[in-house]
């Protein structure tokens, strides 16, 4: 068994996203293109004499009084769920703006419970684990998997996707924290058209102009500054921009990882204030163990 577990809670970003319908509890049918990111938080675990958690990392400040960070909801689902477990030291790195559209807390608990399951060597299928996980969050399965997929229902329909090729991608944040509930209230359409049949490798840019984030709009009402994101993603080049989740934060697709690499310092000159960086699609999370 190892000692200390690290896992990467990569970015997610939501290529296209559309709300089909309404469940009668009120949660959004969402039909949506998923990818993981390089740039993410860090979730390391290891075996200690009592439980802690400690966030460092750029972004730890907004974090510090959640009592109830998503991170502890983890370990306290495993626990929950196998009864007598050892005490474990949690430390996050809090790389990614927090509340943002981009999956930040879901895929730190994602992290964590797939750190945990390492450290503790419990053995559960990726199903039953999604369908304990959906309760923190209607992101947590998707995160869990943490690999190009298709999400539909609420999230918890999960269809892995391949062929998808790598993306360069800017990530642009305004500073802006846009509640969720907020912005599915404020949907004009709740009964959209699913996604189109998924495209092969050569076929994406024009599959991706045919489809939308149907949470930018309401989005962009509540919080104006995502339209300057957005505006700033395409004056500097980007071929698509387009806002992830339920936004702040926005992405932009570019060719190369150079030409992601020159946007963002541009970005970042004109708009110190914000959260901009360069990165690109991953396959799967990473892990390590010692
Ligand atoms: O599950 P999560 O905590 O991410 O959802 C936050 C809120 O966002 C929910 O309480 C709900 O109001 C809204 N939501 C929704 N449909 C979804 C996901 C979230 O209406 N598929």
């Amino acid at each position: 068994m190892p000692a200390k577990v690290v896992e990467h809670a990569p970015a997610k970003v939501n290529l296209a996203l559309h709300v089909t319908g309404r469940r009668d509890d009120g949660y959004h049918l969402l039909d949506t293109l998923v990818v993981f990111t390089e740039v993410g938080d860090t979730v390391s675990v290891a075996a200690a004499e009592q439980d802690s958690f400690t966030i460092q990392g750029p972004f730890a400040g907004l974090l510090d009084d959640e009592a109830d960070n998503l991170v502890l909801r983890a370990r306290d689902l495993l626990r929950s769920k196998h009864g007598d477990l050892p005490p474990v030291a949690i430390s996050l790195e809090k790389n990614l703006p927090v509340a943002s559209g981009i999956g930040g807390g879901s895929s730190d608990a994602a992290a964590t419970l797939r750190a945990l399951m390492r450290l503790w060597g419990i053995e559960l299928s990726a199903d039953t684990l999604a369908a304990a996980a959906l309760r923190l969050g209607a992101d947590l399965p998707m995160c869990l998997y943490a690999r190009t997929l298709v999400a539909r229902g609420i999230g918890e329909e999960i269809e892995p996707v391949e062929g998808i090729p790598p993306l360069h991608m800017v990530l642009a944040n305004p500073g802006v924290a846009v509640p969720t509930p907020a912005i599915f209230r404020a949907l004009a359409s709740r009964e959209n058209p699913p996604l189109p049949t998924l495209p092969g490798p050569q076929a994406l840019s024009a599959w991706l102009t045919d489809t939308r984030n149907d949470l930018e709009v309401p989005a962009q009402t509540l919080a104006p500054e995502i339209g300057e994101v957005l505006s700033a993603l395409t004056a500097n080049g980007a071929a698509l921009a387009r806002m992830s989740g339920s936004g702040a934060t926005c992405f932009g697709l570019f060719a190369s990882r150079d030409e992601a690499k020159v946007a963002a310092s541009a970005i970042a000159v004109l708009h110190p204030s914000w959260y901009v960086t360069a990165t690109r699609t991953i396959e799967r999370a990473r892990a390590d163990a010692t």
